[in-house]
């Protein structure tokens, strides 16, 4: 079966560090977003940026948006995440631990949708701890006709936690946010922005139900399709060294932590998600 490659390297063909540096002279032009629309997790490796740089990078693309739980947020950028799974006192933060660890789409419960996201690694545990990555437009084009044609008319109800992948990993330990949520509603299939192709824009942790559809049918829709797309053969595992930066689009992939690394070993990251301008 044939292997759904989604990254490039940073010195493979679209997106090499010439283009990087270019595009970090001269701003984002029609090369970068081609590939980012073709590319849709882009690898750099060797980087050394601090929340600055990462702040930095991120408002090229839009607006980099502050996180939603105040103590994950940097200290000296507030747009840009802390992210660790240990505290300073050496305790295990175990809402850091298994955060992120089931799949989903970023803050697809509000009303409007980030663009991209940024992540750079700058300690990791011994072994593992990598990240996945599903592609949803890969996903979209392999699901059956049948399934296609009923999720033309289906729109989807977004909330923090409420879908049955919500439910497994935060049961009622949510982690307190400064925000209120209400319910959202987004067409079960989205275009890409750029490409048009159509996106499967259900994911399992936001998701909890469609329009016009008891729990105990959408339910078993959202695992059937959460289940189709993360099967190998969409997805990625990203295997992290130091000085990683990943960049992927926030609207055509779900992604996860692979949570399957030592809670004790340090993991540390910094994070930016950017909104359209
Ligand atoms: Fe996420």
């Amino acid at each position: 079966m044939k292997r759904y490659i989604l990254h490039r390297e940073a010195e493979a063909e679209l997106v090499d560090a010439a283009v990087y540096y270019e595009q970090q002279r001269k701003g984002l032009g029609g090369e970068f977003r081609r590939a980012f629309a073709e590319n849709p997790v882009l690898v750099f490796r060797d980087r050394q940026l601090g929340a600055a740089d990462i702040a930095a990078f991120g408002r090229r693309f839009g607006v980099p948006r502050k996180h939603a739980l105040v103590k994950y947020r940097h200290p000296d950028h507030e747009e840009v995440s802390w992210l660790t799974n240990v505290e300073e006192d050496g305790q295990i933060d175990w809402y850091g631990v298994k955060r992120a660890t089931e799949w989903h789409t970023d803050s697809t419960y509000e009303a409007r949708l980030p663009l991209l996201a940024m992540l750079h690694a700058l300690e990791l545990p011994s072994q593992k701890g990598g990240t996945m990555f599903a592609d949803m437009c890969a996903a979209y084009d392999a699901l059956p006709e049948g399934m296609k044609e009923r999720l033309a008319v289906l729109t989807g109800l977004h909330g923090r936690t409420d879908g049955p992948a919500g439910e497994r990993l935060y049961g009622d330990d949510k982690g307190a946010t400064e925000k209120r949520y209400t319910e959202v509603a987004w067409p079960a299939v989205v275009a890409h922005p750029v490409t048009g192709r159509p996106i499967l824009f259900v994911n399992p942790m936001h998701v909890h139900g469609f329009e016009g559809m008891t729990r105990e049918e959408a339910w078993p829709l959202i695992e059937e399709l959460a289940a189709h797309a993360t099967q190998d053969r969409f997805t990625y595992y990203h295997s992290w060294r130091v000085g990683d930066l990943l960049i992927w689009d926030e609207r055509a992939t779900m992604h996860r932590g692979a949570g399957d690394y030592r809670p004790d070993e340090r993991r540390i990251m910094l994070r930016t998600i950017v909104y359209p301008n």
